[in-house]
């Protein structure tokens, strides 16, 4: 009598052992037409109706029981190998900044910014920084910036939400909000992006930065301007240039000024930099007006100050020779590479 049970146990050890090449020779040594069960299958007519049907099914069981565990043995090989590979193919992430790999630099902005607040930083003052958001009080009116002035107008200033809120058009609220936060002596510098609504070319931007000056205290005098701002120009431009002082008119600075630096290109002789002129208009000043004063209920009898205002893209062009604003903001990289360190 043939053994089925001995025949499947036996088939399933031998295909649980098989590599994947083997299964399929294993499967047609049980099943193939010359397989084990197939024989069995086939010398049925040997036996009597009894045990005809009794091995009939059993064989039939078993090829079931053989094709079912060949193809768990294939999926399970098969599962296995891909395991492998995508262990082997996997990325490690760690590895992805190794070397050549770039080093990111400061915008040519960003880093003036940082060089100029870094000189007045040794020269006392603090940095602070003010919302781009604001309203008319901050922009204009507590500037001393009555409502009918053209500088309201709204060809130059980006407003929000009818006449309320804008986007600032100068640094020169941070005064305001330093004012307000502390009592005097104050001495602050506000570096910030400011925003105008004019057509852009080779020298204007609708969107540029700004760094505002301020200090605020008892006896300053514009002696102390002149003094601050010659520091400056000979930390940030060289120890030898002069500068000079012409009357100019802001509403929040009486007097007002325009401080021009001596043509650190030429050192005053004259050439394409200067204009010829051996001269630089390099920022706006004065000293603060008592309606600006009063504005933050600062003692205008007992307190005086002065302001300035550094046009940021100005000076970073000066300083590199860059002669197109728009430079700053298209991103190319082959221009923001330069400013290296
Ligand atoms: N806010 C002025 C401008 O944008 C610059 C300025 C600042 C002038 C402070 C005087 C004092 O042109």
């Amino acid at each position: 009598m043939i053994n089925i049970e001995t025949i499947i146990s036996e088939a399933l050890d031998k295909i649980n052992k098989a590599d994947i090449a083997f299964l399929e020779a294993l499967k047609s040594e049980y099943l193939g037409k010359n397989g084990v069960l197939t024989q069995i299958l086939k010398s049925l007519s040997e036996y009597s109706v009894e045990e005809k049907k009794k091995i009939g099914s059993e064989a039939n069981k078993a090829k079931n029981a053989i094709e079912e565990a060949v193809e768990k043995r294939k999926d399970l090989l098969n599962k296995a190998a891909l395991d492998k590979k995508l262990k082997k193919e996997k990325l490690d992430y760690s590895q992805a900044f190794y070397f050549p790999f770039s080093k990111g630099t400061l915008h040519p902005v960003l880093k003036t910014i940082e060089d100029i607040s870094d000189v007045f930083k040794s020269l006392g003052f603090s940095v602070a920084e003010g919302p781009e958001i604001e309203n008319d009080w901050y922009n204009f009116e507590a500037l001393n910036i009555p409502a009918d002035h053209p500088a309201r107008d709204t060809q130059d200033t980006f407003y929000l939400d009818g006449l309320k809120n804008l986007l600032r058009t100068h640094t020169s609220p941070g005064q305001i909000h330093a004012m307000e936060k502390q009592e005097p002596p104050i001495k602050v510098i506000v570096p910030g992006r400011v925003y105008r609504n004019e057509a852009s070319d080779a020298s204007h931007s609708s969107t540029f930065h700004q760094i505002e000056g301020l200090a605020v205290g008892e006896n300053i005098t514009f002696a102390d301007l002149k003094n601050t701002l010659a520091k400056f120009v000979h930390q940030f431009f060289g120890n030898d240039l002069s500068i000079r002082f012409r009357p100019s008119y802001f509403q929040f600075t009486e007097p007002s000024a325009e401080m021009d630096m001596q043509c650190f290109f030429c050192k005053g002789k004259g050439c394409r930099v200067c204009k010829n002129s051996g001269w630089i208009e390099t920022l706006g000043c004065g000293m603060v007006h008592p309606n600006v004063l009063k504005s933050v209920n600062y003692d205008p009898e007992k307190y005086t100050g002065y302001a300035f205002g550094i046009g940021v893209e100005r000076i970073t062009m000066l300083k590199y020779g860059i002669d197109d604003i728009r430079l700053f903001y298209e991103n190319d990289l082959k221009f923001l590479k330069q400013f290296n360190g």
